[in-house]
Formats: structure tokens, C-alpha cells, sequence
């Protein structure tokens, strides 16, 4: 086993450990305080969306639970806490009237996280819509973008005085793809043309609110979390390769492009370029705006091959099959070098800022026994992306922090409850919390920063 103390000797005195969590996947209390639907709750009300019927309406019930859980965060020796804010929570139609409760439970997080020396990273959009605003489209329409801006700007006004950190967008490749294509997760469409005017509009909103929140907190460190995929070809022939390029500008470069450099790739928009949106002027370069710093979120590799049939629309990939053997219980394929990888070629590839680890971490579904949780395999998975962390500080990479997933176990969209990513069981039963042992781990490891002269040793 990895010593926290031998792996904390290989990072540098003011790096970030943290712990993240998502409003949707950790709050409950959906209907307090002047809380409406987000289509995260139309969707897992709806038979045969969500494993179980399971849905949001307890989940942690981290919104009763608030001062707790940020003492845990503070006994387990964490210095950052990454949250998501939820959009029905301050707007809970989207636009129109502010919710003043909303508001007051996230500046009581922020204070909470102040109090106890716990930097703090807000994300303003986790999955959660506001129900109301599918009434126009939901992310289809452009106006969405717009609303998202107004509730960045209300946010950021109420918090920026006392944020460390704020990230627009939390994987878009989720909101745009895993939702508008692939129709795995809310609104759970399946359709190329809502999926490609979702794209857009999400691009647009993250531009947009990186304005507003610019102009009423320009202090406060601005970024965008995507979940860059490292995407290998399934063999070494030309098919392949030409296919993991492909795959590279649909599920990065579509993000990438518009935010680092102002375009779209050529390549997929030749392929798509007819069904998109319209493009107003002005656009990408509201979308290029530069930014602070931005987030990866990383936890298995993606392998694809050519797929050769016709009519194949773009990408035109199929999945290869994984190389490593170990899979986590949700069958994702452990891979550490490739999140090496990838950070290298996302660096080759872009002029990219800050970076910081916003999600890492793997689903393993023991529970309690005799008062505590045996999770190796996760203490493991996290000791191997962390010795891979560092050797990308050494290299020079401006990696800053880390943010293990999740804090607790939680709702995980699709899956339900059934799969658990915490560093701390719940029991959802009882609401009770228990440390596991990676949970343990971590804290010891997180718990010897920040210290020295901020130099690695
Ligand atoms: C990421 C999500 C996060 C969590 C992990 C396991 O895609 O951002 O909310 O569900 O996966």
C-alpha cells in the first residue's frame, strides 16, 4: 500500500487536495424552500430511466445535513470542497423570480466552508435544469444560454465576495451527448440535431456566464470542467487511427475548439456543419473568452475502432474492447497512464491554463462490516492516478489540486444508488456516515497540506 506520507513528499506544499460532490446527486430536499423540478426529477420519476426508479427527493439530504457534513469534510484533514449550486434552487423557473432561500443555503455552505478553513469550488450547472425552461427547449434553445447567464450573474453576485473558485459548466459532454444523443441521461433525447443544438448553446452559455461572472466578480478565479476522453484506436492500422481522430473532435474538440482556440473542427463541422444551429456573429468569440483555469475530470479511457458501415454518421467509431483487465464495479477499465496521456496531448494540442483535477475516483459497492468499509481496490485506484498526478507536476504540467469523487456516496444519475463512488459510506436508510478505509487514506494524505515553503518535500 501506497504511504500517504512517501506520495505527499512528491507534491508541492500549496497543492490542492479536495473532495467533490454535485447538488442533485447529494442535497435532497428537493421541494423545500421554494425548490421546482429540474429535469433531473421529471427524469427519474419516469419508469425505466433511472435503475430503480431512484430519484432525488432524499438522496444525502445534505440540505438538512449541511453543517455535519462540512465537519466531516473538515475531520477528514480536506482543504477544498468543489459543490454544485442548483439552478432550481435560486431561479425555480429558470428565469423570472429569484428564490431568496436558494440563495441563503449556499451562502450558509460558504460561510460553513470559511469557518472551517475549506476553500471552496462552486460549479453553477451539474445536470440540474430547471424544468420550466424545457417548456422552450430546455439546452435547444438559445435562450437557455441567456437564462443561464442571469442566474450566473444573480449567483455570483450574492457569492463572489467569498468564493475561492467558479466553474460554469460541469462536463457539457454529459448535457450535450450522454443526453441529447445517446439519451442516457435527462432530457433523454436520442436525435443528432437536438444534440448539435444543444452543443451550441451550451458553448454559447459557457461563454456568456464567464461575462457575467467577469463583470460582477471579477475576482474569482473563472473555469470550465470537461471530461476530456483519452481515446486510444483499437489497433495500429490506418482505419483505426484515422477513427480515433475522428472520435477526438467529436467528443473533445467540440468543446476544446470553440473555448481555447474559436472554432469548431473542421473536420466534424464538414460532417455536421448543415444540421447545426445557427451560429449569430459574435458567438465564438463570446465562446474563446480566456480563462483562469479549467478542470479534468478523468476516470477510464475510451478505445474505439473504424466502423465501416455505411451511412455511418459521424464519428463513425464503434467501442474496441478495453486492455486492462481491472475494471471497477461499474465495469470502467482502470487505466492511470492514460490520464497521463491525455493531460499530454490536451497540452500539445491547446494553449491551456491552470489545471485541476476536478473528478477522479472509482465505484466500489462494499459496505459496512463490523463498523467499518474494506474498499482496497478504491484506496488503490486513487494512490495510482495520484502517483500519476505527480509525476505530471514534475514534468511541469500546471497542475494545481485534486478533487477526489465523491465525498459520499450518492444518487449516481442513471445508476441510481446502487453504485458508490464515496470516500464515506451512507447509509441511506439511516443517513449515517462511515469513513472507509480509501476515505481514512486520503484524509492523511490531504491532511499534510498545505505546508513547507510550497516546494515539493
Ligand atoms: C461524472 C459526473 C459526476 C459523477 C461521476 C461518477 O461524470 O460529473 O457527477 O456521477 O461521473
Amino acid at each position: 500500500m501506497i504511504d500517504p506520507k512517501d506520495l505527499s513528499a512528491r507534491f508541492p506544499g500549496d497543492f490542492l487536495f479536495g473532495v467533490a460532490t454535485a447538488a442533485f446527486q447529494i442535497e435532497g430536499a428537493s421541494k423545500a424552500d421554494g425548490r421546482k423540478p429540474s429535469i433531473w426529477d421529471a427524469f427519474s420519476n419516469m419508469p425505466g430511466r433511472v435503475h430503480n426508479r431512484d430519484n432525488g427527493d432524499i438522496a444525502c439530504d445534505h440540505y438538512n445535513r449541511l453543517e455535519a457534513d462540512l465537519d466531516l469534510i473538515q475531520s477528514m484533514g480536506v482543504k477544498a470542497y468543489r459543490f454544485s449550486i442548483a439552478w432550481p434552487r435560486i431561479l425555480p423557473d429558470g428565469t423570472g423570480p429569484i428564490n431568496e432561500k436558494g440563495l441563503d443555503f449556499y451562502d450558509r455552505l460558504v460561510d460553513g466552508c470559511k469557518a472551517r478553513g475549506i476553500q471552496t469550488f462552486a460549479t453553477l450547472y451539474h445536470w440540474d435544469l430547471p424544468l420550466t425552461l424545457m417548456g422552450d427547449g430546455g439546452w435547444t434553445a438559445r435562450s437557455t444560454a441567456y437564462a443561464f447567464q442571469r442566474y450566473a450573474r444573480i449567483v455570483m453576485e450574492r457569492l463572489g465576495d467569498r468564493l475561492d473558485s467558479v466553474a460554469t459548466f460541469n462536463e457539457p459532454w454529459c448535457s450535450v451527448w450522454l443526453s441529447h444523443l445517446y439519451g442516457i441521461h435527462a432530457p433523454g433525447e436520442r436525435n443528432m440535431e437536438a444534440a448539435l443544438a444543444a452543443l451550441h448553446h451550451t458553448n454559447l452559455a459557457h461563454g456568456l456566464g464567464v461575462e457575467a461572472i467577469r463583470d460582477a466578480a471579477p475576482s474569482v478565479p473563472v473555469g470550465l470542467v470537461l471530461n476530456a476522453h483519452s481515446i486510444f484506436p483499437g489497433s495500429d492500422g490506418p482505419a483505426d487511427r484515422a477513427a480515433m481522430l475522428r472520435a477526438f473532435d467529436f467528443h473533445n474538440g467540440v468543446f476544446f475548439d470553440p473555448v481555447f482556440k474559436g472554432h469548431y473542427p473542421p473536420a466534424f463541422m464538414e460532417a455536421l456543419g448543415t444540421q447545426m444551429p445557427e451560429i449569430a456573429e459574435g458567438d465564438l468569440a463570446t465562446i474563446n473568452r480566456p480563462l483562469d483555469w479549467w478542470g479534468l475530470n478523468y476516470y477510464t479511457p475510451m478505445r474505439v475502432a473504424d466502423d465501416p458501415s455505411e451511412g455511418a454518421v459521424f464519428p463513425a467509431t464503434v467501442a474496441a474492447p478495453p486492455v486492462e483487465e481491472s475494471r471497477t464495479d461499474i465495469g470502467w477499465e482502470i487505466c492511470p497512464s492514460a490520464l497521463r496521456s491525455l493531460v499530454e496531448e490536451l497540452y500539445a494540442r491547446y494553449d491551456l491554463p491552470d489545471l485541476y483535477i476536478t473528478e477522479n475516483g472509482a465505484a466500489y459497492n462494499m459496505g459496512i462490516e463490523d463498523g467499518a468499509v474494506d474498499d482496497q481496490p478504491r484506496l488503490d485506484y486513487y494512490a495510482r492516478h495520484l502517483s500519476v498526478c505527480a509525476d505530471l507536476v514534475g514534468e511541469g504540467y500546471p497542475l494545481r489540486g485534486y478533487f477526489a469523487w465523491s465525498l459520499m456516496d450518492n444518487f449516481e444519475w442513471a445508476e441510481g444508488y446502487r453504485m458508490r463512488f464515496g470516500l464515506v459510506h451512507v447509509d441511506y436508510e439511516t443517513q449515517v456516515r462511515t469513513i472507509k478505509k480509501s476515505g481514512l487514506w486520503y484524509g492523511a494524505l490531504a491532511g499534510r497540506f498545505p505546508h513547507g515553503n510550497h516546494k515539493a518535500g
